[in-house]
């Protein structure tokens, strides 16, 4: 197969001129035939004004390409979309698959040998790894690490639990407007992506465990000198890649995604993370079984002391250790003979794991944070096809809770009524939210966290059972069932229920269910209609005639190995 600058010609009818004619232009950037002639890296630049999660990515481009050149290769860095959470309209989420198109086709379009992938805020690297999957190129993933945490009036804060957290004593009346302002500046103190265990920092862990990063590189902080020496590994790892191997296609295997998961319980992380790992798998023809995946929280304990489940932030992870010292902590839970990027197993990330002496963050197997995992997986007549509880982050006593239903039927239906006084809630109350769903909303929003309403929040309460088709942010918490699927917008279970109805949660046994008899369910079923007319044109038009449910991991019907079944 043709390598570097012969890979991949331009179609013109002419192999041979369209080299002559791509070095001719290439040439216009002042390389040498040496250097065309190395095996080329491609570097994805994922920076933008947009995104201060990536903030460092210009710094961290350099030392790949330093990275690359030592071991004897051609860096060449190209842009590729960029999505940061809080300037993706309607959501980040709507917009992954797109960057999965984008980093797949630019992949495949131009003579890349190998590629390191930088990404970090919370769909770049999924979508960045839907794609190395698709095209099976051999990459490895550089995180572009977290944020140092930000301090406020002697308390460690961190984006985004404690931006929700004290987003909730603002709206609760317990801080005020000078102060929440003030507060605002000091969350995201640093580049990088967001310093708990939201979806980024979880997704970088699982890319470690699933060996498509260098082992220690989901940790290190965004803005620390040993982030650049990681990256000018990654760019030196991905040269030897181009020449041995191996690709994407051997690195994530079904053995991997177990041990991925087994750290995305053991670290007690964010619910999309399975959505993503489902996506990601699907572009392999690997199907993940929810109820493997359920089984793997029953058995792993969660072992990481971080917020939103426990207390502390990701450079307190790393100095204990990062992700290679919690495998060797998991070992009895991990498959080791698995593939890494290094070339090397699994196993030789453990055992040089770095011994810290008297840390806190990472659990001893026998100490555990909570002994069942981060995440269960629920079924019932409200979730045929499945939904998701994050166990770690809700309020024991509401696991097992029976309530009555408050309907809102939209986001804005939501924004409308929550906080009126007027609105009829009770804390026993169940908060239910319908289309916000893949189809729904677009895009499924991270609102899943439905805020409680105000004058309940003031009146001091904290947590309520709380039941959609959206996804929540992973720096989130309380007890908050998700991704119910199918969703309501696609007639869903979820689009049936009404104010009034009785609802169901046993977390034990895995039960989410609505209190109705079936002949008033088939009745509300022949009388619902599609509350979400389908978008005239572009990608909007594309996104809702093809988008797959949770349970496919939102992916493309069209990019999977097998055809769509919602
Ligand atoms: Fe980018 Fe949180 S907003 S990782």
């Amino acid at each position: 197969m043709a390598l570097g600058m012969k890979k991949g010609l331009t179609s013109y009818g002419d192999a041979e001129f369209s080299l002559f004619l791509r070095k001719a232009f290439i040439k216009a950037m002042g390389f040498s035939d040496d250097a065309l002639a190395r095996p080329i890296i491609g570097i994805t630049d994922t920076a933008s004004d947009f995104n201060p999660c990536h903030g460092n990515v210009p710094a961290l481009i350099t030392a790949v390409k330093r990275g690359v050149m030592l071991e004897g290769g051609l860096p060449m860095a190209f842009p590729t979309i960029s999505i940061h959470e809080s300037f993706a309209h309607p959501t980040s989420m709507f917009l992954r698959n797109l960057m999965a198109l984008d980093t797949e086709e630019m992949l495949r379009a131009q003579p890349i040998d190998a590629a390191v992938l930088i990404g970090g805020c919370d769909k770049t690297i999924p979508a960045q790894l839907m794609a190395a999957a698709s095209v099976d190129l051999p990459a490895v993933v550089l995180p572009v690490g977290p944020m140092l945490v930000g301090h406020h009036r002697g308390e460690v804060l961190g984006a985004c639990t404690d931006c929700r957290r004290l987003w909730g004593r603002f709206r609760a009346g317990e801080m005020d407007a000078a102060e929440i302002e003030a507060v605002n500046s000091r969350l995201a103190p640093t580049f990088g992506t967001c310093m708990v265990m939201g979806t980024a920092s979880t997704i970088a862990c699982m890319t470690e465990a699933l060996g498509m990063a260098l082992p220690g590189s989901a940790t290190i902080p965004a803005t620390h000198a040993d982030r650049l020496r990681a990256a000018e590994e990654a760019g030196r790892a991905a040269v030897r890649l181009a020449q041995n191997g191996p690709r994407p296609s051997e690195v994530m295997t079904e053995a991997a995604f177990r041990n991925a998961f087994t750290v995305l319980q053991a670290i007690g992380g964010s619910t999309n993370a399975l959505i993503h790992a489902t996506a990601i798998a699907g572009r392999l023809g690997l199907p993940v079984d929810l109820e493997a995946f359920d089984r793997i929280g029953r058995e792993v304990p969660v072992l990481i002391d971080l917020k939103p489940s426990g207390q502390h932030y990701m450079e307190h992870f790393h100095w204990a250790g990062g992700v290679p010292a919690l495998l060797r902590e998991l070992a009895p839970f991990l498959e080791l003979e698995t593939q890494t990027v290094t070339g090397a197993p699994l196993r030789a990330a453990l055992d040089a794991a770095e011994i810290v002496p008297g840390q806190a963050v990472i659990r001893p197997r026998a100490n555990p944070i909570s002994v069942g995992g981060g995440l269960a997986v629920l079924r019932g007549n409200l979730a045929p096809r499945g939904a998701l509880l994050k166990r770690s982050a809700a309020t024991p006593s509401l696991l097992s809770h029976e309530g009555r239903a408050v309907v809102f039927t939209s986001l804005a239906d939501m924004e409308a009524r929550l906080d009126d006084p007027a609105l009829d809630v009770t804390p026993d109350d169940v908060l239910v939210l319908q289309n916000a769903g893949p189809v729904g909303a677009p895009g499924m929003p991270e609102a899943g966290y439905i805020p409680i309403p105000r004058k309940l929040a003031r009146a001091g309460v904290k947590d309520m059972l709380r039941l959609s088709d959206a996804r929540m942010s992973g720096t989130a918490f309380g007890t908050i069932v998700l991704h119910i699927t199918p969703e309501a917008a696609i007639g869903g279970p979820l689009g049936l229920v009404r104010t009034g109805d009785r609802i169901r949660l046993d977390a034990e046994a895995r039960r989410i269910d609505l209190l109705v008899d079936d002949a008033e369910l088939r009745s509300r079923q022949a009388a619902w209609t599609s509350p979400t007319p389908a978008p005239a044109r572009g990608y909007a038009w594309l996104y809702h005639h093809h988008v797959l449910q949770a349970d496919e991991g939102c992916d493309f019907d069209f990019c999977r190995e097998e055809g769509k079944k919602r």
